[in-house]
């Protein structure tokens, strides 16, 4: 059996924008995996693979199974890449430990771990680039137009400053910091906070354009206070972030709810992460605020609450 994992991801600034081409920034949230697991099926006709991930009740013959099917379509393009001749059957096992349709980087994680196992069962493991391209090919399922931050991040998993069509540039965290992270009790699908904002760009492009700017701008200036090692500094830069995204029409009350709850805590600034609309909220805490907002969170509805220091 071959098992490989890849982890979740947070969007610290600049999600939405990062679709119109400004620039995003986001780490890798380790404590949570994907996993693949990959196995010879020695009773069944070669080249035959049997897909299974409990998690979203899928289980199929690939050839069998739905054709847009993000599962599928990881398997059979890493089957393609690496020009597997003759292989036996196998059996692809997909679980997660990273909460779906939170904005957490599940769909990319799973991706990026099933790519892993294969490639490495079938004896040609893909280099970082590789891996990031296919994961990016089945993140279009999920919705029509991926900036490519999620499978960059997730697969590279180091800290990168993304703008779309551009090499990701990891950078130095100049002194590390710590998020509170809160889950919402609302899973929302990418696709609709995506395909919401592309609907508010049409209708008036301008308005849309103007705040596009100030969020790549906040995500410039995060940058900067992140690698001179002032991260007490991004409290208010989360603030507005969040301000911002309240206006591109992606916020909810429950996600609302949970940024107040964050912030009347003792939180330096606080924002959903990731597309909105549900999903997750992030709050900047120190050692002694933590756990104060981690409560607060739950006492505002977050099913899962967890804390991660972002560094190097
Ligand atoms: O996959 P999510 O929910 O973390 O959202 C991805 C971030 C977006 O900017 C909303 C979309 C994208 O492709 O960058």
């Amino acid at each position: 059996m071959t098992t490989a994992h890849a982890p979740g991801k947070i969007i610290l600034f600049g999600e939405h924008a990062v679709v119109y081409g400004r620039p995003a920034i986001a780490v890798p949230l380790l404590q949570l995996q994907a996993t693949g697991e990959v196995t010879d099926l020695s009773d069944s006709p070669r080249g035959n693979v049997w897909l299974q991930a409990s998690a979203v009740d899928l289980s199929c013959w690939l050839h069998e199974c739905p054709t847009h099917n993000p599962l599928a379509k990881v398997v059979r393009l890493t089957l393609a890449e690496v020009r597997a001749v003759d292989p036996p059957a196998l059996s692809v096992r997909v679980t997660s430990q990273i909460p779906i349709a939170s904005g957490l980087g599940s769909g990319a994680a799973v991706s990026v771990a099933v790519i892993r196992a294969l490639s490495e069962h079938l004896g040609s493991p893909l280099p970082l680039e590789r891996q990031s391209s296919i994961a990016f090919e089945v993140e279009r399922l999920h919705h029509g137009t991926p900036s490519g931050v999620d499978n960059t991040v997730i697969t590279f998993s180091q800290p990168v400053y993304f703008v779309r069509g551009t090499p990701p540039e990891s950078f130095k965290i100049g002194r590390r910091f710590e998020l509170a992270i809160g889950v919402s009790d609302m899973p929302a699908p990418t696709a609709v906070a995506v395909s919401t904002v592309r609907q508010g760009w049409l209708t008036d492009p301008e308005r849309y354009d103007d705040l596009f700017d100030a969020i790549g701008h906040i995500s410039e200036q995060a940058r900067r206070v992140i690698h001179s090692g002032q991260p007490e500094a991004l409290g208010p830069l989360m603030d507005e972030n969040q301000d911002l995204l309240e206006e591109l029409g992606v916020s909810s009350s429950a996600l609302r709810e949970l940024i107040l709850a964050a912030r009347a805590s003792g939180a330096l600034g606080a924002k959903l992460s990731g597309a909105g609309l549900g999903g997750n909220v992030i709050a900047l805490v120190t050692p002694e605020t933590r756990e104060r907002v981690l409560r607060a969170y739950e006492s505002a509805g977050a099913i899962m609450t967890m804390h991660t220091q972002v560094r190097n």
